[in-house]
């Protein structure tokens, strides 16, 4: 990559103190973006002409016929290109219109805001609505007709339309894209394909073996250099390389550690805002809660500029950012206003955002990481860790798009040179629980399949141990009828468990609702540490003395009936006045409805509930959650039922009765103590009820 490293440069470290070294001259902000008129359908030009024109001045347009001819020639093609190039919405159209294969085109994304977005503008270059030539699936939504062909999809969906096709017939070509990312779902793909290609091309050609009727074609795209190593997987595949357009970005990094990045990027970004020429900025923040507080913080010092200020635009961009939130980010800014998007590490190399010219780099992300041994469970936990090298080099990438860039990072150079240079493979390092069970399901052994890097054997034990204790696998780890059924739900097997055991419990309703909220990803009580006394006091009204699990279906069903009778503004309000989240209400109202699908398709009476008796919905929790079980001991904490660790539940519980004999929860968090968060008490008996499970279970950790 051409970025140039001015590590070394004049004035390194500046940003934060306000001279930046270069032209500070305040000049006016452009007034249109180049593209902004255009798009809108002015100056004569429609839309789709425009759309086409962009696309053909992409990187990638003078090369693609020569990348179709590999692609038709080579079972398998690893296709290595800057990011912004046009890989991913270029190559699935070309593959579509040179009518050469037959079939559907999917194209595979770790994230589900990069598969919908990625979609939306495919569809629109294709000039048709979405869901109908181009479409998409991620899980709790999908988009897609009889006559889609080319198809975005999460790595995560791919596999689970496996268990229901396993060869994969209905797709011509599956692109495996954003490779380098090495997500747990993207090996699991690329380890199933390499089997499903032996089946459906045969062996190498010259064998004698006839080419099957339905052959499959894969394309591996991958934005680092790490070719190679895909190339080495797929019997030395050829690699093609397509070259972007990268110009140079001068990278700067701060004298001191930044312990508040926050506080730095609100700083950072305010100095470019003043002094800087025009040019939008793209923060990279670790996650949701990060780029909620910068933007709010922003937003409030944004209007204390002065009245002749140029204005501030700003775009969120995070995994779970609803769709139509998501397009807000593509829109051309708003004209003498300065765009400012907060991103997670989705905008490095999945979406490419037009007009960035200042990034500021954190230099932090959220990471799975799995944690089997100290919680003897299958759940993986994000954290908040420093990037790699890699992905610091691709972050100031993104400010040399269109011309010369700059690059903020909010970490010393020393930091710099003690980042790891890539990340480990994810397969390495988080729970294996779920995929174990999908490949069953396949009929693919976890522990036999070729992997590009091999799973950890303890994870696999874990793995395991934690499908049999749910009965997912009988003793000879052999698949059971209810593993299959739990693999049917897009949930994870332990809580999947808690939806069929609620059936027997009759309360499915209820334990949907619960399984919605805890599959939500904004959380239902956001911290309101500047009005504690005012937000519990309004919470108390839905508190349950069974603790959290029953608060947050008290929320739920007060809120359904808020839903029922007030309007839009109504709700809102509601969710205000009791400081309870409202967007993980609507997310959660979402899954509920796809969860509720699901049981339909399952045969499983959704309506039942058990009313006001609880002990049905915990019966079920405990059911699922068996390995999050602990029991009292005498000093007042609580001891792990299949586990060695000692917990206490965490101050924010809703659990009045603290010395309740056993509780259930719904995670670990490791602070000063180990603390059970989401916690129910429940009857001793509901967990003695699997006696031998809890036994061996202790045994074997
Ligand atoms: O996959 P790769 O990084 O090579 O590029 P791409 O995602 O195909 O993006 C090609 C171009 O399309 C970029 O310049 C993006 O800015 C643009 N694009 C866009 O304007 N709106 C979208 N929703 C997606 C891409
Ligand atoms: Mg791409």
């Amino acid at each position: 990559m051409e970025v140039s490293d001015e590590e070394n440069g004049p004035s390194p470290n500046k940003p934060l103190n306000g001279t930046n070294g270069h032209d500070r001259k305040r000049q006016k902000m452009r007034k249109s973006f180049p593209n902004g008129a255009a798009v809108n359908g002015v100056n004569g030009v429609s839309k789709a002409q425009h759309l086409q024109e962009q696309r053909a001045q992409l990187p990638i347009a003078q090369g693609l016929e020569a990348l179709v001819r590999e692609i038709a020639a080579h079972d398998v093609t690893i296709i290595l290109g800057e990011t912004g190039s046009g890989k991913t919405t270029q190559i699935p159209q070309y593959l579509l219109e040179c009518g050469a294969f037959p079939g559907v085109i999917a194209v595979t994304q770790p994230r589900r805001v990069a598969a919908t977005s990625l979609a939306a503008r495919v569809s629109q270059e294709q000039g048709r609505p979405l869901g109908t030539l181009v479409g998409y699936a991620v899980r709790f939504d999908e988009r897609t007709g009889a006559e889609t062909r080319v198809k975005y999809l999460t790595d995560g969906m791919l596999v689970r339309e496996m268990m229901s096709d396993p060869m994969l017939e209905r797709y011509g070509v599956i692109v495996v894209d954003e490779a380098h990312e090495r997500t747990l779902r993207t090996d699991l793909v690329l380890a199933s394909l390499k089997k499903i290609l032996r089946a459906r091309n045969g062996e190498e050609s010259g064998k004698g073996k006839a080419r099957a009727h339905n052959p499959l074609k894969v394309v591996v795209m991958s934005a680092t250099l790490d070719a190679e190593k895909f190339s080495k997987f797929f019997d030395n595949a050829p690699v093609l390389y397509v070259k972007g357009r990268q110009h140079p970005v001068s990278i700067y990094h701060t004298s001191t550690s930044q312990v508040d990045y926050v506080d730095a990027a609100l700083r950072t970004f305010f100095q470019i805002h003043v002094d800087q020429p025009p040019g939008d900025v793209l923060i990279f923040l670790p996650g949701q809660e990060d780029i909620e507080s910068l933007e709010s913080s922003i937003k409030s010092y944004a209007n204390q500029l002065p009245s002749n200020s140029v204005g501030v635009t700003l775009c969120p961009l995070y995994a779970s950012l609803p769709n139509a939130q998501q397009s807000r980010v593509f829109t051309p800014t708003p004209e003498g206003t300065r765009k400012c998007i907060l991103a997670t590490n989705i905008a490095e190399t999945s979406i490419t955002i037009p007009g960035v010219k200042y990034v500021i780099d954190t230099g932090k992300q959220k990471e799975k990481r799995h944690l089997a041994r100290m919680t003897g469970s299958g759940f993986d936990t994000l954290l908040t860790t420093d990037i790699t090298k890699s992905s610091a080099m691709q972050r100031a990438g993104r400010a040399g798009r269109e011309g010369p860039g700059f690059c903020f990072r909010l970490y010393t150079e020393e930091a710099f040179d003690a980042m790891a240079l890539s990340s480990e493979p994810e397969v390495r390092r988080s729970s294996l629980t779920s995929a174990l069970l999908q490949l069953r399901c396949i009929g693919h052994d976890l522990e036999t399949l070729d992997f590009m890097d091999n799973p950890d054997a303890e994870a696999v034990g874990a793995a395991l141990r934690t499908l049999w204790i749910l009965d997912a696998l009988d003793e000879t780890k052999r698949l059971t009828k209810l593993g299959r059924s739990i693999a049917a739900f897009p949930l994870e097997p332990q809580l999947a468990a808690i939806l069929l055991a609620s059936v027997e419990h009759h309360c499915t309703a209820d334990v949907i609702s619960i399984l919605s909220l805890m599959s939500a990803s904004a959380p239902l009580f956001p911290d309101s540490s500047a009005q504690r006394d005012a937000a519990s006091e309004a919470r108390t009204k839905f508190r349950h003395p069974s603790g959290d699990h029953w608060t947050m279906l008290n929320v739920f069903r007060a809120y359904d009936e808020v839903c029922g009778s007030e309007s839009k503004g109504g709700r809102r309000d509601w969710c205000k006045r009791n400081f309870v989240n409202e967007r993980a209400l609507r997310e959660a109202g979402d899954i509920r409805t796809q969860l509720r699908i699901v049981c339909d398709r399952a045969n499983i009476n959704k309506e039942i509930s058990c009313g006001q008796d609880e002990s049905p919905v915990l019966k079920s929790l405990v059911r699922g959650l068996l390995q999050h079980t602990a029991l009292l001991q005498p000093d007042g904490t609580y001891k792990q039922a299949m586990g060695p660790s000692i917990i206490k539940i965490h101050p924010g519980s809703f659990l009045t009765e603290k010395r309740s004999p056993a509780i259930v929860y719904n995670e670990l968090v490791y602070t000063t103590h180990i603390y059970a968060r989401g916690v129910s008490a429940v009857s001793k008996s509901f967990i003695s009820d699997f006696p031998k499970r809890v036994t061996s279970g202790r045994a074997g950790s």
